[in-house]
């Protein structure tokens, strides 16, 4: 038996809100090996998910990332009509609809009348506790946040983030699962907005944006920054390790040599509104420049080919 089996007892997973986020969740679960019951309440987006997620396969299948042919792992994958259809007999729910605290209550509230007693429930909320949406109810303890990073088939990284209601057994069993799907497991230990991914992201961008609103660089000289400089190392240590490696004698040196320049750059900066209306208007319109708003779409499809080959390159060590 596999670990997989042995965790699920052989039953199917559903997704539960198929947009970006949930079609990619699919893609992780079924190439896995699992069954997946994807449900959306609105019926056209239902209706792209099988298309969305072969198509996502099929690019996989190309860059040597599946070895399976993706015609069987897409016939892992079915879409259901109701809530009720697509929990029943599953082991875990994949919880992905709207970041809106108001939506992932009604959907716990619901969860909850319909779910068996050993269900287990892991939100892909991109920011909000489980404290705001999963307290009170019988399901409580069997619920966790499972934040992934889009599109999550190619980028690994989940975020474990259980509620102060949430058991030690429903928090082992999402980080076995995860790894047994092949994800790379954060535990976020204290209940925090944002987590630690998106906290990190925002105070990248909370400077980004400072720079530009100050005219030191263009928009697209910030993101060269990042694409040819900083993310170079990023794609393959963190940002700890890579201080570490920075100063002869590692990060204590690094602190002692470089402390002072970082907080004198912290003690510079007083963000009342950092993503203001006529700044967002000045980065939309460079942004516009280099990318027309109509081929946002395709340049996502670029974004996920370049995961693709970026991710068959990993395989390989550095
Ligand atoms: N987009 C990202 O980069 C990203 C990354 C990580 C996590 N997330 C999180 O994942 C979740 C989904 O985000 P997304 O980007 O896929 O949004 P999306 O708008 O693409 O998809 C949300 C889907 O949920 C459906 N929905 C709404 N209420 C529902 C309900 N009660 N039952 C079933 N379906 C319902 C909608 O019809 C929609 O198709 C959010 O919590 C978001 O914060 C997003």
């Amino acid at each position: 038996m596999t670990e997989i089996e042995k965790l699920t007892g052989g039953r199917p997973v559903a997704i539960v809100g198929a947009g970006l986020v949930g079609a990619g969740w699919a893609v992780v679960y079924a190439r896995a090996g699992l069954r997946v019951k994807v449900f959306d309440t609105n019926p056209e987006i239902t209706a792209k998910a099988i298309p969305l997620i072969r198509s996502q396969l099929v690019g996989l299948h190309r860059h040597g990332l599946v070895q399976e042919d993706p015609a069987t792992i897409v016939a892992r994958v079915s879409t259901v009509d109701t809530l009720a259809e697509a929990v029943e007999g599953v082991a875990y729910v994949q919880e992905s609809v709207l970041e809106r605290v108001d939506v992932k209550r009604g959907l716990m509230e619901q969860l909850d009348a319909l779910a068996g007693p050993d269900l287990i429930v892991g939100s892909s909320t991109s920011g909000i506790p489980g404290s705001a949406f999963a307290l009170g109810l019988g399901l409580s303890p069997r619920v966790l946040i499972v934040h992934p990073v889009n599109p999550p088939y190619l980028v690994p990284v989940v975020e474990l983030v259980p509620s102060p209601e949430t058991s030690q057994q429903t928090l082992a069993f999402a980080d076995r699962l995860m790894q047994a799907v092949g994800q790379t497991v954060v535990h976020v230990r204290k209940e925090v907005e944002g987590f630690v991914l998106n906290r990190l992201q925002a105070v990248l961008l909370r400077e980004a944006w400072a720079l530009v609103e100050e005219g030191v660089a263009s928009c697209e000289d910030v993101d060269k920054t990042v694409r040819d400089g900083l993310g170079w190392r990023w794609s393959f240590m963190g940002p700890f390790e890579t201080i570490d490696l920075n100063a002869p004698g590692g990060v204590a040196d690094y602190a002692q040599r470089l402390g002072g320049l970082y907080q004198r750059i912290a003690d510079s900066r007083r963000h009342e509104q950092p993503w203001g209306q006529p700044l967002i208007g000045q980065v939309e319109a460079e942004r516009r420049e280099y990318l027309s708003q109509a081929d946002l779409e395709s340049r996502r499809a670029w974004r996920d080919e370049r995961l693709m080959a970026f991710a068959a390159a990993r395989k390989h060590p550095i």
